[in-house]
């Protein structure tokens, strides 16, 4: 799956974004090493603090699929640049998908490529002992 690809799908999932409150229109989609691509946009709601960022849309959709390795996400925004995931999105994307490579791009066609590393230096750690 070559980055521009992913970049149209994120593009497509971004259509489908319910930003009601905010009019912040997200798309983000996420591939695997398989070549397996699954799409994520944000949803608002009347609450706004149970918002979903379309990062965490994305990533949560592959986790349910049954996808447990990631290989690059891609987020596109309306933004004069483009838009980096947030904290939240930041700490779950490291907990499942390591240092992912993360594409950034808006709608101009402003393309800018990041290490998760970069992005969320020192992350949270934690792992539950088994038993
Ligand atoms: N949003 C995302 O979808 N991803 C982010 O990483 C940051 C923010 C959404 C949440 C909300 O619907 C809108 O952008 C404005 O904050």
């Amino acid at each position: 799956m070559s980055e521009d690809a992913l970049i149209a799908e994120a593009i497509q999932a971004r259509e489908n974004a319910v930003a009601t409150f905010s009019n912040f229109k997200v798309g983000s989609a996420i591939s695997t090493p398989a070549g397996r691509i699954f799409r994520g946009c944000n949803v608002e709601n009347s609450t706004l603090g149970l918002t979903v960022c379309a990062e965490r849309v994305a990533l949560l959709a592959a986790l349910a699929a049954g996808e447990r390795s990631f290989d690059r996400i891609a987020v596109i925004t309306q933004s004069e640049q483009p838009s980096s995931p947030c904290g939240a999105c930041r700490q779950l994307l490291w907990e499942f998908c390591d240092d992912i490579e993360v594409v950034i791009a808006n709608l101009d066609g402003n393309v800018r490529r990041l290490r998760l590393a970069e992005l969320l230096p020192e992350p949270f750690v934690f792992k539950a002992e088994e038993k």
